[in-house]
């Protein structure tokens, strides 16, 4: 046996033992006549101390070699520390273990950087030297989390009747708005698979096979433009289910995320969560995914402003404009130079500045005071939101332009307005099946073209479809969607009529999706799921600002592997063996 214990396992309870350890020296403290050597591993660190009248002087000497990160085994005696050498913060501090001799298993080169140190250290090399960068505590925290989420989210499921299945990775396109990642086929030249934006067509087939509760952590691939909480390789918690409607699934949710997270971290979670209508979100928000951590909605205040005899905000009304507002609750925490940075974000944006009325009881502070009579600040003080300290900031302007800057302002205010470590789940329903891409002047689907369309709005499809509302929900944390999903289409024509109107022509979905069709019409429960993106919910839960933090081994923002340097070429043998020639043209 190499070791007896691990380096974070010892305390006073093992005080005269013999121990075996093994780790890295994460540091060595010389005092002449004493050193101090701290060994890691991922468990903790164990103090070793060293001194030249307690072990034999080929050990003393042989010391000298040991540097930060070398591998090393050792045997010693667990003793008390000295009362004032105690450390009450780690949860060996109480002992340190004398050493007796040791063995060096492996040395380390000199590092790229130190790996004990709390310092911000470029990504750059810790993405290429991960192997080290996981030596570090605060992402070796991150990677455990991750897998006692995973391991909870698993039990959860599995006390729910779930079962767990893979589908293929080599596989068929599955749309889902992203470019497809290809891999070449050498048995037949010329065909490729597709790795999976998600297994949503084989999660749909394996309820038709009789499966009515399958989730599965799967891994999807997504050629798209990278951002902090993007990666092209990324993972979904992936859940289905048959005999079910929308709030079947939304309670199930609820109840994953709640034991999941309150077993794993810190944090308490209150459900149900809230539901706000796809439409409600855009207009008092401005986005499908508010960060409802804010507080802050905003209004329509047209008909208040129209009593006003300000010009400007008149001549915007009889245009057809509208006036929109919000209240941030605190006035206090913004001073008159945020007020001019947020008036010259409004004018960058288009706009002639920003409107304000700060609070002060019955007094009131704005550009605008004169014109304010006593009227109209009572029917602004009869708003929801309205605190005798708040601030009130107004827009006019095309509607949804407006919209749109305020709730790029909110952005800028974000942490004024935000109360830490909250975590604000929201659930936005009542989606639009259908959007129009102007760019490519076509219908295309909001979520993807399997989601069923609402029964009552079916008849909708064939003159008005983007009136026609979905049977979809995603769930909002924090202001960043953390999952989506919908009950599905389980009728053949339906689906065949939802193809057609994103512009598919039938040569076109039976080629893509004639197995799934065709499956349609042998016996389809009614059934939907929903997807969860593990990396995005795991670093929101940890508190981190990307999902790189929370994946072992990410890419870059070019998709790069530092470590590995994938993507790369290959051997010109594997091209002609897969009858690919390589034409790299400037533009395409
Ligand atoms: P959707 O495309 O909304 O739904 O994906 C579900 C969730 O996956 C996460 N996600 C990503 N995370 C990291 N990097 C990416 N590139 C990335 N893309 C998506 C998001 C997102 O909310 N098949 C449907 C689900 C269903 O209908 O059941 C789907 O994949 O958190």
């Amino acid at each position: 046996m190499l070791r007896t214990h691990t380096c974070g396992e010892l305390n006073i309870k093992n005080v005269g033992q013999k121990v075996k350890l093994c780790g890295w020296v994460h540091s060595i403290r010389d005092h002449g006549n004493l050193k101090f050597i701290d060994l890691r591993d991922r468990y903790g660190v164990t103090q070793i101390v060293c001194s030249p009248m307690e072990v034999n002087e080929e050990v003393w000497e042989k010391l000298k070699e040991i540097k930060n990160e070398y591998v090393i085994s050792l045997e010693g005696i667990v003793v008390k520390r000295p009362e004032e050498t105690v450390n009450k913060k780690i949860s060996t501090g109480e002992i340190e273990v004398k050493l007796v001799s040791f063995e060096i298993l492996n040395y380390c080169k000199s590092l790229p950087f130190d790996v004990g140190s709390n310092e911000k250290i470029s990504e750059t090399l810790r993405l290429k030297y991960r192997y080290l960068d996981m030596r570090r505590e605060s992402f070796q925290r991150n990677l455990i989390k991750r897998s006692d989420f995973v391991f909870a989210v698993r039990e959860f499921l599995k006390d729910n009747n779930f079962v767990e299945i893979e589908t293929p990775i080599l596989t068929k396109s599955t749309p889902e708005g992203a470019r497809d990642f290809i891999v070449p086929s050498r048995l037949n030249p010329g065909k490729f698979y597709a790795l999976p934006q998600s297994p949503q067509l084989f999660k749909q087939i394996l309820m038709i096979g009789g499966f009515d509760r399958y989730y599965q952590i799967a891994k999807c691939f997504r050629d798209e433009d990278l951002r902090a909480d993007r990666q092209p390789e990324f993972t979904q918690i992936d859940i289905e289910m048959s005999f079910i409607d929308e709030n079947d699934i939304i309670s199930l949710v609820e109840n994953l995320l709640k034991y999941s997270i309150e077993k794993t971290f810190e944090i308490k979670v209150d459900i149900p969560f809230r539901r706000i209508k796809y439409e409600e979100a855009i207009d008092k928000y401005g986005t499908d995914t508010p960060d409802l951590r804010m507080n802050v909605e905003f209004m329509d205040l047209t008909e208040i402003f129209k009593k006003s005899g300000v010009m400007i905000l008149k001549e915007i009304i009889d245009k057809g404009g509208k006036i929109k507002g919000f209240f941030v609750k605190d006035g206090e925490k913004i001073s008159l130079k945020d007020i001019e940075e947020y008036n010259d974000f409004v004018k960058n944006s288009g706009g002639n500045g920003i409107g304000w009325i700060k609070f002060k009881g019955e007094e009131i502070q704005s550009p605008f005071k004169k014109y304010l009579k006593e009227d109209i600040l009572n029917d602004i003080r009869e708003l929801p939101y309205y605190s005798p300290k708040g601030i009130l900031f107004f827009l006019g302007g095309e509607k949804e332009w407006v919209t749109i800057t305020l709730k790029n302002l909110i952005d800028k205010m974000k942490n004024k307005l935000i109360e830490e470590n909250k975590f604000s789940f929201v659930w936005i329903v009542d989606f639009p099946l259908f959007e129009y891409n102007e760019e490519e002047q076509r219908i295309q689907s909001v979520h993807h073209p399997f989601t069923s369309p609402r029964e009552e709005d079916i008849e909708l499809l064939d003159k008005e479809p983007l009136k026609v509302k979905a049977r979809a929900y995603d769930i909002v944390l924090n202001g960043i969607e953390i999952g989506g999903g919908s009950i599905r289409i389980n009728k053949r024509n339906l689906q065949e009529k939802i193809f057609k109107i994103i512009g598919l022509n039938e040569n076109i979905y039976l080629q893509r999706f004639g197995f799934l069709l065709e499956s349609l019409e042998y016996g389809a429960p009614p059934h939907g799921g929903i997807a969860i993106g593990l990396d995005r919910l795991v670093m929101i839960l940890l508190g981190e600002e990307t999902i790189r933090e929370t994946i072992a081994f990410p890419k870059t923002q070019k998709g790069v592997c530092l470590l590995t340097d994938a993507p790369n070429e290959v051997e010109e043998q594997l091209l002609k063996e897969n009858r690919i020639k390589i034409d790299i043209q400037k533009d395409l």
